[in-house]
């Protein structure tokens, strides 16, 4: 059974700026296994409700989550039901399975878990019109952030990614359609942390990052 958590009593002391400050770039990361409180504070901190006019609930979003390597947690499908989350089907192939729902991305399924942030479109749609659509997109991009931070703050890395609509909804078992992906696991190298607005920084060793990508995606275009 997997921990649930209190976000508050948990949270690292780190103050917010200085994650932000350190926080880099992740893409690439190790298959190493990671504890469940590096699963669920990142999601209890980043799935709190989002304040917004649109959103009286809190949140229009569902949030499912590919669990590939996480310590005494069997590998499968998920939905977030704070605090905890709750199986929805194990299964031992997870990882493959992550990285082909997001394109066939190496980067998908080379995290230790990977949440989709999906929204039930037809409800929202009828309450709010198009406009829903776009705060639907609003808040998945808020959470995939938090999410990132939170992440960062425990010693991981994150990164954000697309995917197939479609097989995304199908394979964790519901209408709602995934509006954005959040990966997160065991970054490959120590992020290079960003420079100041106005001052860049440059990242060594980026062209060599570039080339490995670009190989493994030809790769996994070829077996495709
Ligand atoms: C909507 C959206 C979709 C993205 N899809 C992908 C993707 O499929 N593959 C990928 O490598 N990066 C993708 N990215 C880019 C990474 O998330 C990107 O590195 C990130 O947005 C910049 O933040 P970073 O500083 O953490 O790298 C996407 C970004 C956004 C905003």
């Amino acid at each position: 059974m997997p921990i649930s958590i209190d976000s508050q009593a948990s949270a690292p002391e780190e103050p917010i700026e200085s994650v932000i400050l350190r926080r880099g770039s992740t893409r690439a990361m190790r298959h190493d296994s990671i504890s469940q409180h590096q699963l669920m504070w990142p999601l209890a901190a980043a799935t709190r409700a989002v304040a917004m006019d649109a959103t009286p609930g809190g949140t229009l979003l569902e949030h499912y989550i590919n669990a590939h390597a996480i310590d005494g947690l069997q590998p499968g499908a998920y939905r977030w039901s704070r605090p905890s989350v709750k199986l929805i089907a194990a299964n031992e192939s997870a990882r493959k399975v992550s990285a082909e729902l997001c394109l066939n991305q190496p980067l998908g399924g080379d995290s230790a878990y990977t949440v989709f942030h999906n929204a039930r479109l037809d409800p929202i749609m009828d309450a709010l019109g198009s406009r829903g659509y776009r705060v639907a997109q609003l808040e998945a991009g808020i959470v995939c952030g938090r999410l990132a931070l939170a992440a960062f703050a425990l010693g991981l890395g994150a990164s954000g990614l697309t995917f197939f609509d479609d097989l995304v909804s199908k394979y964790f078992g519901t209408s709602a359609t995934p509006m954005l992906v959040t990966a997160v696991g065991v970054p490959n190298t120590i992020p290079a942390p960003a420079g100041s607005p106005g001052a860049p920084a440059t990242l060594s060793g980026y062209h060599r990052l570039m080339d490995q990508i670009a190989f493994q995606l030809r790769r996994s275009a070829e077996l495709h």
